[in-house]
């Protein structure tokens, strides 16, 4: 079963185009961190997703320019889920479903064609984010299950908060 947001053949939605990333679109990813509230990596960490991950990261384009993206990964002990590290959406984009289509692009690529679960860390504050993952329960008619993840105790300072679990699926396509 695939969602509404999904049924369009081109990865082409209007002027966005969404795409799997070259190592040229990482620094345009890093900078769109660099713009928001998301843990900032290294320039480094962008870089090589987009070489050793481009199957499973999306970049959203409008007129050439990256305005969102997602970095995940599938865990190599859990070929059925796909793990999203980061998605994040330029701030003058944002509440026009372009995170949606994102997830939606990178569950139809044929690297996640075993993928029934996916799965993010979400801190507790981030209203966003935490809508953008039961919204991609609803549009799958399924479930979006959370768990505790990461403790704050864990990370060094003071300034981050817990991470829970978001996790979606089964996801039937
Ligand atoms: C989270 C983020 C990627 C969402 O991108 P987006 O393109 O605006 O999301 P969409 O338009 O596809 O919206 C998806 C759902 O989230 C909801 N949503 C979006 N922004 C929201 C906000 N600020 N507060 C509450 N809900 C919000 C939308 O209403 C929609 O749900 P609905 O269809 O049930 O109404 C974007 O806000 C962002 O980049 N935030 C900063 C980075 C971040 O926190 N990333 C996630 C952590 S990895």
């Amino acid at each position: 079963m695939t969602p509404d947001t999904a049924t369009v053949s081109s990865n082409v939605l209007g002027t966005l185009t969404l795409e799997k990333p070259t190592v040229e679109d990482g620094a345009a990813m890093w900078e769109l961190v660099n713009n928001s509230t998301l843990d900032l990596n290294s320039s480094y960490k962008y870089i090589m997703m987009c070489e050793f991950f481009a199957e499973t990261c999306v970049v959203a384009k409008e007129n050439d320019k990256v305005v969102g993206f997602v970095t995940a990964f599938i865990p190599p002990e859990r070929q059925d889920v796909v793990f999203v590290w980061q998605i994040g959406v330029d701030a003058s984009q944002r509440g026009k479903g372009v995170a949606s289509k994102i997830l939606n692009e990178l569950l139809s690529r044929e690297a996640c064609k075993d993928v029934r679960y996916v799965e993010a860390t979400v801190t507790p504050s981030n209203n966003a984010s935490k809508s953008l993952f039961r919204r991609l329960a609803k549009d799958y008619k399924t479930d979006c299950e959370i768990l505790e993840c990461f403790s704050e105790d864990l990370f060094p300072g003071d300034d981050h908060e817990a991470e829970l679990t978001f996790r979606v699926g089964p996801i039937k396509k």
